[in-house]
This record gives structure tokens, sequence and C-alpha cells, in this order.
């Protein structure tokens, strides 16, 4: 597993961009899979800045969202499609086909969960994952507990994050709200995990997920299995101990 720590936040918005950037130039078809959250929006901003600035082809781009709310409405600001439409699909013109997402209402998310993974691999399967981290390590949805065999599937999301979004959808509390998300098999079945993490609130979790044990109880201490995984860090975000495992990548990037 590769570390690399960034001196600042700006850093690392721009490192990350580079990764999604990077991935397109080398396979301008690549099914590249994309997080929401607030630690991903620099990046896609910059990503956006870019390609604004130096068009790059995404005509054949596939971009998809680990995860998906369920049982609200698609247009609700905090749903996955809307905050990706809105800070990179949008932006950057990428053909709406070619934005692979589960709908946020259905009657049968089995059935969708199925066809969202039918149309990723009908696409040859994900080339690139840009993974977020929950306090809890959650990955996607995934919440502690998860068995590492999990299929992509609908799981309740972390209390915290479901009173936020209750409050801001005013759903009723009769109908259950949920997450659409990867399993971690198929999470792990990406070809390359880049991990993204910044701000001090992250630092402890973060270590306990790459230098722990694995275990299911770290939902995310599961890409230490993976062969071609980066951790990506803002200084905030590396504890000590992190820094020392991060070796020389750590000055390498600082020295840019
Ligand atoms: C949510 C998303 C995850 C994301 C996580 C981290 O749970 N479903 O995919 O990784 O939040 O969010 P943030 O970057 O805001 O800390």
């Amino acid at each position: 597993m590769k570390i690399t720590i960034t001196k600042t936040e700006q850093e690392f918005d721009q490192v990350a961009a580079w990764r999604i950037i990077s991935q397109l130039l080398a396979r301008p078809a690549a099914v590249i899979g994309l997080s929401t959250g607030q630690t991903t929006i620099g990046m896609h901003r910059v990503v956006s800045e870019i390609h604004a600035r130096y068009p790059f082809d995404v005509s054949q781009v596939t971009f998809f969202n680990v995860d998906e709310l369920t049982n609200l409405p698609r247009s609700y600001a905090g749903s996955c499609y809307t905050m990706i439409y809105r800070q990179l699909v949008g932006p950057l013109g990428v053909p709406e086909e070619n934005f692979i997402m589960p709908p946020t209402l259905s009657d049968d998310f089995v059935a969708e969960a199925a066809l969202f993974e039918r149309r990723l691999a009908e696409r040859g399967g994900a080339d690139l994952q840009m993974l977020g981290i929950g306090m809890n390590g959650h990955i996607g949805i995934n919440q502690p507990g998860t068995p590492f065999g999990s299929d992509t599937w609908v799981s309740p999301m972390d209390p915290d994050f479901e009173a936020r979004v209750r409050r801001e959808t005013q759903v009723p509390d009769d109908v259950v709200l949920g997450g659409l998300t990867r399993g971690i098999k198929n999470i792990m079945q990406t070809r390359k995990i880049v991990l993204v993490a910044k701000g001090a609130h992250k630092a402890e979790i973060v270590e306990k997920a790459i230098l722990g044990p694995v275990t299911m109880d770290i939902p995310a201490s599961v890409i230490q299995l993976h062969p071609e995984c980066e951790v990506l860090l803002d200084a905030a975000a590396a504890s000590p101990d992190v820094v020392k495992a991060a070796g020389p990548s750590v000055a390498k990037v600082a020295k840019r």
C-alpha cells in the first residue's frame, strides 16, 4: 500500500484531482468510481477547473458513485446523483448515459443493485475507485460488521448521517432510509483504489484502518488486502505513526 501525504488541503485536492485525470488520460474509456462528501468536493472542483482550461476528452469515460441514498427524491441536493452531477458530470459535460447510478426510488432495490453491477460489468468493470472513509471506518455505506464478501446491497446508514438526511428532506418517519452501496467485495474488485481523507478528525480512524488489524469492525481496513491501493491524506489526517509508515513518499510530495 502506498501512502501519500500532502502538505496542505489545497495540495490534497490537486493530487486527488490528478489521480482522476491521469486515469482518464491513460484510458479515455475508463470506468471511474467517485465518492460524495466533504472530502471530495475540492478534488471534483479542481478536475472541473483543469478541464475548463485544458479540455481533455470525456466522451468515453464512465462515472459512477460508490453509493446512493434510497427512498428520497433524486432531486434532493444531498442525493449522490445530484451531488456528483453538479460537481463533476455537469461541469465536464460527461454524456448522461455514461453516468451510471442506481435510482433513489424503487420497489425493488435488490434488482436495482444487480442491474447497477451489471451495467458496470458491461463496461469492463471499475478501473479506479476514489474512496472516502466515514468516521466509524465505513466505506461506501458499508457499516462496521458488514461481511467482506458483501455484494452491492441496501445498507442502513449510520445514525448521525441518517438524522441529518431526515432533517433536510422531511421524509416521514415511517419511510426507511438507507443506502444502496457497492458491497465490500465489489469495491475490492476495482482495479485500483485511492482511499482519500483529509482533516484532523479523520486521523484516528485512518490510522486504525491502515495500520491496525484487518477487521470487519473497521470496513476500510480491508483495503490493506488490495494489491493496487493508495492512501492519499492531507497532513492533518496523517497521525505521527502514519507519517512514519509513509516513509519517503511524504518528502516526495512535500518537495513539489
Ligand atoms: C458518506 C458517504 C461515503 C463517504 C463518507 C465520508 O457516508 N456515503 O461514501 O465516504 O460519507 O464523508 P466525508 O467526506 O464528508 O467525511
